[in-house]
């Protein structure tokens, strides 16, 4: 299974890599690519903005077209988070109260480092919705990106562990008898807290158990190679490979998930025209070489030897540099047994749709 194959069957295609290898670039162009043949969402948890300022529109909470067949969400966790405790709340008063609560206040930071967990749920939505054919996700930009993969068991984990239940018993207890015992409670403590933490957890009961269905019904997605393909993005960087491989190792040993294949980005091929460059350097042709660039560029001979000694310097800056990407691109192969696609680094950054066609077209080739 291609990258190519999955963007044209799977319901979900996610792509996970460390920190600045390129992933949001790699979805979008993905995205833009699977947008020819099949009406397709691009999301991103990625706060840095990059899929905004790349796709060329600005990205909220809300669902945005980039062309058509293609649509973009950059989902904002807290407003996520936000947006179901909207859907439980029976009234604005309520609402309003809730998402000034202290409590919610605490369990927003419980749930801050698991973005994943927001994420997962908007996810969950957006394919159970329908009305998309293909969903490509960006993960968040985590230096453990497994984590998105691994968010459902934990959860599932601590559904079963009757934690939540243990945690929300008082709900109900406060939903039937509510009024002796608020007025117990009232003794010790002021009304106004107390109802506010009533409010709250009813709330929250409501939102968990419906959470704890999304949360199953994800896993069973992401479990699903029928329905899910994932595709490591790394560089051909010294760094990035220990990276890559440890990533690669926690998918496919640790989740025992599939991974389809992997995209080594922004690489630099080794040019051809270095050994001309050595041939310039030879001793036996090098006062030529000065005098005949002298002459095309109507300079003195020291500013076209200067030149030549530049243009020999950073030839073989830029040929050690490629020389070792290759070097890094293979080891990636050796500790990546899918196949890989290369991307060559294109000139400046990629930031907008005319950057994102050229990398689309770099990452499928005719
Ligand atoms: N093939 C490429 N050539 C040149 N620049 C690239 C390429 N791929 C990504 N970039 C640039 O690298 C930076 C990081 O890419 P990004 O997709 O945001 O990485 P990540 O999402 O993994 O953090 C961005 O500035 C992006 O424009
Ligand atoms: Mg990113």
């Amino acid at each position: 299974m291609n990258l190519e194959q999955a963007l044209a069957t799977k319901k979900l295609v996610v792509f996970l890599g460390t920190g600045g290898v390129g992933k949001t670039t790699i979805a979008a162009a993905s995205a833009l690519h699977a947008s020819r043949t099949r009406k397709t969402l691009v999301l991103t948890v990625d706060p840095a903005r990059r899929l905004a300022d790349s796709l060329g529109v600005k990205l909220g909470s809300e669902i945005v077209n980039v062309r058509p067949n293609l649509d973009a969400l950059m989902l904002d966790t807290k407003a996520a988070l936000d947006a179901l405790v909207k859907r439980y709340a029976h009234d604005a008063r309520t609402l309003h109260r809730i998402l000034n609560s202290r409590f919610y206040e605490q369990l927003s930071d419980a749930f801050a480092g698991s973005e994943e967990f927001v994420a997962m749920g908007a996810l969950h939505d957006l394919i159970a919705d329908g009305q998309y054919d293909l969903v490509v996700v960006d993960t968040p930009p985590s230096a453990h990106a497994v984590e998105f993969l691994r968010v459902n068991r934990r959860l599932i984990r601590v559904f079963e562990s009757g934690v939540v239940k243990y945690l929300f018993k008082p709900t109900r207890f406060l939903r039937l008898g509510g009024g002796a015992m608020m007025q117990l409670l009232t003794r010790w403590t002021s009304n106004e807290y107390v109802e506010e933490m009533a409010e709250f957890m009813v709330t929250f009961d409501q939102m968990f158990r419906d959470m704890e269905t999304r949360v199953r019904a994800m896993d069973e997605v992401l479990n699903d190679p029928a329905r899910t393909s994932l595709h490591v993005v790394a560089t051909a960087e010294e760094e990035s490979v220990p990276r890559a491989t440890r990533l690669y190792r926690d998918i496919t040993q640790t989740l025992g998930l599939r991974v389809d294949s992997a995209i080594v980005n922004r690489y630099h091929p080794r040019l051809p025209g270095m050994e001309v460059t050595e041939m310039l350097d030879n001793p036996a042709f090098r006062a030529g070489s000065v005098k005949r660039i002298g002459a095309a560029a109507r300079v003195d001979p020291d500013a076209a030897e200067r030149f030549l000694d530049d243009a020999i310097k950073a030839a073989r800056f830029y040929d050690g540099l490629a020389r070792d990407q290759a070097r890094y691109a293979d080891k990636l192969r050796e500790e990546m047994p899918v196949p890989v696609r290369v991307v060559p680094a294109m000139q400046g950054s990629v930031h907008d749709l005319a950057g994102l066609e050229r990398v689309r077209a770099a990452l499928f080739p005719q």
